[in-house]
């Protein structure tokens, strides 16, 4: 008989002021939601998301605080082991954005040189506050960014997939199958995006604003 496979598992790390929407993201992936584990000592849930890539099946068991960022700092636990992960702001508030720097701070103290994605999310919002020319910190600190928005799933998988690629140390890393997700609740303004998609192009030929580090937000 076969050996049964053993799927690669990496713990991401979800970060990002309370009310940016890491919640309603992490419970679009349905069987995720469905397998998700509660850790009553940190107030963590654990959704282990599968993804189905050329080279076989990918877990990312990604751990999302039950409220805890709005009373500061999270503990160490949280971030202790974590092979990556996702910074979340919201699009429609710029304090979420200034705190960036803070998340990215205190998830690298713990988790060094881990692969990190910055996510702007609810992007469907036409009333959008944060600029693409603001949007200079993954610059800074070589990460990832993606605008999202987890109502609509709009760029859902761009995150994980970029992660994927970076943790298994292969670009031609695709993912093959759809996960199954919770239907959309709104809808992005294709139009929109692509004009903030040019902003965002324009804004990343430019020279990085001076290097004092973050009081250029
Ligand atoms: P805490 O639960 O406080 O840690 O915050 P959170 O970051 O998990 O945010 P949560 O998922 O609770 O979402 C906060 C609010 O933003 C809710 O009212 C969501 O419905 C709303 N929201 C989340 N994602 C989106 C989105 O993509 N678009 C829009 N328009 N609203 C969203």
């Amino acid at each position: 008989m076969a050996e049964p496979q053993t799927i690669p598992i990496f713990k991401l790390v979800l970060v990002g002021d309370g009310g940016t929407g890491k919640t309603t993201f992490v419970k679009r992936h349905l069987t995720g939601e469905f397998e998700k584990k509660y850790m009553a000592t940190l107030g963590v849930e654990v959704h282990p998301l599968d993804f189905t890539t050329n080279f076989g099946k990918i877990q990312f068991d990604v751990w999302d605080t039950a409220g805890q960022e709005k009373f500061g700092g999270l503990r160490d636990g949280y971030y202790i082991n974590g092979q990556c992960g996702i910074i979340m702001f919201d699009v429609t508030s710029r304090i979420t954005y200034k705190n960036v720097p803070n998340w990215h701070r205190d998830l690298t103290r713990v988790c060094e040189n881990v692969p990190i994605v910055l996510c702007g999310n609810k992007v469907d919002v036409k009333e959008r506050k944060v600029k693409a020319k603001t949007i200079t910190f993954h610059r800074k600190k070589n990460l990832q960014y993606y605008d999202i928005s987890a109502k609509s799933n709009y760029n859902f998988e761009k995150p994980f997939l970029w992660l994927a690629r970076k943790l298994v140390g292969n670009p031609t890393l695709e993912f093959v199958a759809a996960p199954a997700l919770l239907p959309p609740t709104t809808f992005v303004d294709e139009e929109e995006i692509k004009a903030h998609q040019a902003e965002m192009d324009e804004a990343m030929a430019q020279p990085l604003p001076g290097d004092d580090d973050d009081d250029d937000l």
